[in-house]
């Protein structure tokens, strides 16, 4: 009996080929592009560690052993900080120095990213767990950030899945996967899920609430994704086998972001750019200096 009292387990999809950011990705993975001081998937990794879980595993594919060098101790750099006396530096280093197991396994053929979730399966076990995109951040800044919430929404649920939501611009819901829900459905909390649909043709959405990148299943969705049926472009969407999960009689809950909490998706150029010019914004050491030269280029557009 699959359980969902203690989720310890999360998996972080890397093996997409990342063509929507060529040239930046042809030899480099999309999740190792730097947002702010650090890449993409380190944000990934450290938020799903601020929520306690212990396991990690990365689906990664072709070209992405950057991400597993990016999370394994560089003795030879630490050595060398040390002798310098860099301590700065070394303290940039630390996170590879945590509680969390890593794991990895390969998705040789970037088939969709339900399939890469399936790779998960023997790791997963009878366990519930987190499926968290590696191409997007999710920064919250309320207190306690929003994983956890999602968590403690799918455990008292009883879901066989948990979907993050944001609501998008209504003229942008083809971009997405966008869900159904009862007419009256408060948003302030967890709510059932009647239907999802995979990026739905313009006038034709059933909502403007998108999925946002982060998930907890039981593992009753191995079973949807062998059941599903891939795209057009020969994909299996993990969109679809959550909406298989549904029709099989399978509560699916959503949960929205709420203010203060926002989804970046690095996974094309104009999200990319709003993603590190907020970040740099923010930035403790770096965001002053920005801000200054943000207003004076200001001035000149
Ligand atoms: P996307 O669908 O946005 O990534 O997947 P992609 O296929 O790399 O993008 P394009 O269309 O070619 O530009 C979201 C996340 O799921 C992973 C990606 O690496 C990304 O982190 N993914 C996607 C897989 O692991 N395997 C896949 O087959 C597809």
């Amino acid at each position: 009996m699959a359980s969902a009292s203690r989720i310890v387990k999360a998996v972080i999809p890397v093996a997409g080929m990342g063509t929507r950011l060529l040239p930046a990705t042809k030899s480099q993975p999309k999740e190792m592009l730097p947002v702010g001081r650090r890449p993409v998937v380190q944000y990934v990794a450290e938020e799903i560690e601020s929520a306690g879980l212990k396991q990690i595993l990365f689906v990664t594919g072709r070209k992405k052993t950057a991400i597993e060098d990016h999370f394994d101790t560089d003795t030879e750099l630490v050595r060398l900080l040390s002798a310098a006396d860099s301590h700065t530096l070394l303290e940039e280093l630390n996170y590879t120095e945590t509680e969390a197991t890593f794991f990895y396994t390969r998705q040789s053929t970037p088939l969709g990213l339900a399939d890469a979730v399936s790779r998960a399966e023997k790791f997963v076990g009878d366990d519930h767990f987190v499926v968290a995109l590696g191409d997007s951040i999710i920064r919250s800044d309320s207190g306690g950030g929003f994983l956890p919430r999602l968590i403690d929404a799918h455990r008292r649920s009883g879901a066989a899945c948990t979907i993050a939501l944001e609501e998008v611009d209504p003229s942008d819901t083809y971009r997405y996967g966008i869900v159904r829900v009862a007419s009256g459905t408060d948003q302030n909390g967890p709510f059932e899920i009647e239907d999802l649909i995979e990026k739905p043709a313009i006038g034709t959405a059933p909502s403007n609430l998108a999925i946002a990148a982060r998930y907890v299943f039981s593992p009753a969705i191995f079973e949807a994704i062998r059941r599903t049926a891939p795209d057009r472009k020969g994909e299996l969407q993990l969109t679809d086998s959550i909406r298989l999960l549904t029709q099989l009689g399978h509560p699916v809950y959503g949960l929205c972001l709420r203010w203060g909490e926002r989804r970046y998706d690095i996974g094309n150029f104009e999200s990319y750019f709003t993603a590190f010019i907020d970040f740099a914004l923010a930035d403790e050491k770096y965001g002053y200096m920005v801000r200054q030269y943000l207003k004076r280029k200001a001035r000149e557009l």
